[in-house]
């Protein structure tokens, strides 16, 4: 057994996850512990909140609440959201914790020791009224370029220029409106990644064969281009007070702490049960741990360049990432998501509307991977109604009821193999064997493409060996058939857990089985599988596993989340 660390780029708390965050780097990180645990791993799956930053604040100012409060409360609103979409984390911690703080402080101590932080005096904008200094997209003004009155001081929205913040004319603080802005003087610490681009280089080196394109692609260009220092400190109140004489009200910035959040988290975790728990197994001198990080595309720069680059500075053996999965974006009905224009459905409705698993099994199934894919109704209702209740669902009721009513509710017993059993062991040997290879290169489409073509199996096997005719004329032969079938339920279970829990829960326990009972996947043997529940072990029919969803339902649906098209 090795050890799997498993993360999920962490999300920020004032933001409402929608479909789109799941699928991004939530969800696939799931469905790849679940995997990994299935396959004997030692895995430990570390996700939490990222809460630092101006946009917490903002978001505070708006509900009038204090930071914290409005941090404590948006925490538990994504831990439930998360829960209810079944994510197996092991740990959901706060990039605010104790635990992250004396992690983050521990390595700007390494850095500036080692001579990688450097002090430098820049030039910000400061409002008078609302008594700080703004963040360059916290400033609105009118655009030099084209004129569009509503431009942020980082880019002008209509025209896509670049700008700064002093370009702007008539510029206002987003936040009080106010226009008595000053241009002021501040010092801040710098990372300086320059001098720590030799150590990068090598290190980036030595994981190319083994990292994605996209992502190696990436820290390619960033290096290409030229690393620049970068600044790891704000003038804000919300985020850890910088530990160095001059800077007593600056805080870090939040990309600087919330990657070390990952660490911050494990420690969490461990002082939960200190006696049995050490983050340093997961993150400090150690060899057999490997570790993935799953997160959307924009992520990637600072998970390849800047995290790495940190982490090295301190001249400490630090855990680094081994395989960086990134994912591209999902659109909604060919548009953004927006939780002010009400359109698109956000995680905590979509449950809501159906199981956790209907979810999980369209996402999974549409992740954009290579490029970026589309959630419309139309497709959702499509795959719900034809792959789950239409094939899988399908199967095992048919089975289950015919077996009931010819038979009776116990597994008929098994005959030889006639040259139809032949032919499903062999198509499914070949399907199993490319499911595992595409869960393990987290190639989750082509996985789930798979998974799929292992269900139609089923339902090929019974429309060919037809033992609703057979038995008629022999009934032995019809309960073998049915004999492997009820087997193959089973079978499709096993294969489905990692993807939706629930129903395989439900599945199984029609057979009497529960999760528990599931074998492990690394010695799975198509041949075996399919014979492990024996004649006369009872079942139940039960309900359908699936609902279908209706013309009207979808209609409704549309109506209800928004489902005309604005654009991107
Ligand atoms: N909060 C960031 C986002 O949602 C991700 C932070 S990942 C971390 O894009 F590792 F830095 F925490
Ligand atoms: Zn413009």
């Amino acid at each position: 057994m090795s050890k799997v660390l498993i993360t999920s780029a962490l999300p920020y708390i004032n933001g409402i996850p929608h479909l789109g965050h799941m699928v991004g780097c939530l969800l696939p990180s799931d469905v790849y512990a679940r995997y990994m645990r299935m396959q004997g791993q030692n895995v430990l799956y570390i996700v939490g909140t990222d809460e630092h930053g101006t946009t917490s604040e903002v978001g505070a100012l708006k509900a009038g609440m204090d930071v914290e409060t409005y941090c404590d409360m948006n925490h538990a609103r994504h831990l439930k959201t998360y829960q209810d979409f079944l994510l197996s984390f092991d740990y959901f911690g706060r990039t605010s914790s104790e635990q992250n703080k004396e992690m983050t402080y521990h390595i700007f101590k390494k850095l500036d020791e080692n001579g990688y932080i450097e002090e430098r005096t820049v030039k910000q904008i400061y409002s008078l009224d609302d008594q700080m200094f703004l963040a360059d997209r916290y400033i609105t003004g009118t655009c030099p370029h084209c004129g569009y009155d509503k431009a942020r001081g980082d880019q002008c929205e209509n025209c896509t220029k670049v700008l700064e913040p002093t370009e702007l004319l008539n510029a206002r603080s987003t936040i009080s409106g106010s226009q008595n802005l000053e241009v002021r003087e501040t010092k801040h610490l710098f990372l300086n990644l320059p001098k720590v681009e030799p150590k990068l280089r090598e290190w980036l080196k030595s994981k190319e064969p083994f990292w994605p394109e996209v992502a190696y692609s990436i820290a390619q260009k960033w290096l290409k281009e030229g690393l620049q220092p970068r600044c790891i400190t704000r003038d804000l109140k919300w985020g850890f007070p910088v530990p160095k004489a001059g800077f007593e009200n600056k805080v870090f910035y939040v990309w600087f702490d919330a990657p070390i959040g990952y660490i911050g988290i494990t420690k969490q975790w461990a002082d939960e049960d200190p006696e049995n728990r050490d983050w340093k197994d997961w993150w400090m001198g150690v060899s057999d741990v490997r570790h993935v990080e799953f997160m959307g595309k924009d992520n990637v720069p600072y998970h390849s360049i800047t995290f790495p680059a940190t982490l090295l500075g301190t001249g400490e053996p630090w855990t680094q990432v081994d395989y960086l999965k990134g994912c591209s974006y999902l659109t909604y009905e060919g548009g953004k998501f927006s939780k002010s224009e009400n359109r698109g459905i956000f995680a905590e409705d979509a449950v809501k509307e159906f199981p956790a698993d209907y979810w999980r099994y369209w996402l999974m199934s549409n992740i954009p991977e290579a490029s970026d894919s589309s959630f419309t109704f139309d497709l959702f209702a499509a795959v719900v109604n034809k792959d789950l209740n239409g094939v899988l669902g399908n199967f095992v009721s048919r089975v289950l009821k015919m077996t009931a009513s010819k038979i009776g509710t116990f597994v008929p017993a098994r005959g030889a193999d006639t040259p139809l059993e032949t032919t499903l062991k062999q198509n499914l040997k070949a399907r199993v064997a490319a499911y595992f290879k595409y869960m393990d290169a987290m190639e989750f489409r082509k996985a789930l493409n798979e998974l799929r073509a292992i269900w139609v199996e089923g339902n090929n096997y019974i429309s060919d060996a037809e033992p609703w005719t057979v038995i008629k004329e022999d009934a032995a032969r019809a309960g073998a058939i049915l004999n492997v079938c009820i087997n193959l339920i089973r079978l499709f279970a096993v294969l489905s857990a990692p993807v939706m829990p629930q129903t395989v829960e439900a599945m199984l326990n029609r057979l009497g089985l529960k999760l528990s009972d599931m074998p492990s996947l690394k010695d799975f043997d198509v041949e075996k599988e399919l014979s492990v529940l024996k004649e006369g072990a009872p079942f139940e029919v039960g309900e359908p596993l699936f609902e279908r969803i209706t013309p009207e339902r979808l209609e409704e649906l549309k109506q209800k989340y928004g489902g005309e098209k604005h654009g991107a």
